[in-house]
């Protein structure tokens, strides 16, 4: 039986996908539309390797199933990083030389960028960032570089 494809839009582009049975949002950005700046970690929901902003929200893409996909509207670390609150993010991240393997921090981005934009210097960003991992152990200096980024916006409102 054939799957009729599913429109949405990522990155501000108008795409269709075919679902295929057990394919999630994370595997149709990496695989069918070639956006790998979006990391595969544990695939079970519990790294955050994988999150990307979905209808505003960060979402885990690999637990994301096709079948929420129709007239979804998804921004990836390619579009994230271009965005006031993506680009804040990820400057400060940079500034503070807070990678050091680098894998989570499109995940990480994406969280804290989508908590950005939406509570601004009410932002809790431990709780923002409570499913991201950095299994290079990098937590602390991440949360301080986004500490600076909140109180920054803070100023500016
Ligand atoms: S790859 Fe999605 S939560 Fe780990
Ligand atoms: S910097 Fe390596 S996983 Fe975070």
């Amino acid at each position: 039986m054939s799957v009729p494809p599913l429109s949405l839009t990522v990155n501000g582009a108008r795409v269709t996908v075919t679902p295929r049975a057990g394919l999630t949002l994370l595997a149709h950005l990496r695989n069918d539309l070639g956006l790998t700046g979006t990391k595969t970690g544990c695939a079970t929901g519990a790294c955050g390797a994988c999150t990307v902003v979905m209808n505003g929200a960060a979402v885990q893409a690999c637990q994301v199933p096709a079948a929420a996909l129709q007239n979804a509207d998804v921004q990836t670390i390619e579009e994230l990083v271009k965005t006031p609150a993506g680009r804040a993010v990820a400057e400060a991240l940079i500034a503070a030389g807070a990678a050091q393997c680098g894998y989570c921090l499109p995940g990480i981005v994406a969280a804290a960028s989508a908590a950005l934009a939406r509570d601004g210097a009410a932002t809790d960003l431990p709780a923002a960032l409570s499913r991201n991992l950095c299994r290079c152990g990098t937590h602390a200096r991440i949360l301080g570089a986004l500490e600076r980024v909140k109180n920054a916006s803070g100023a500016e409102a």
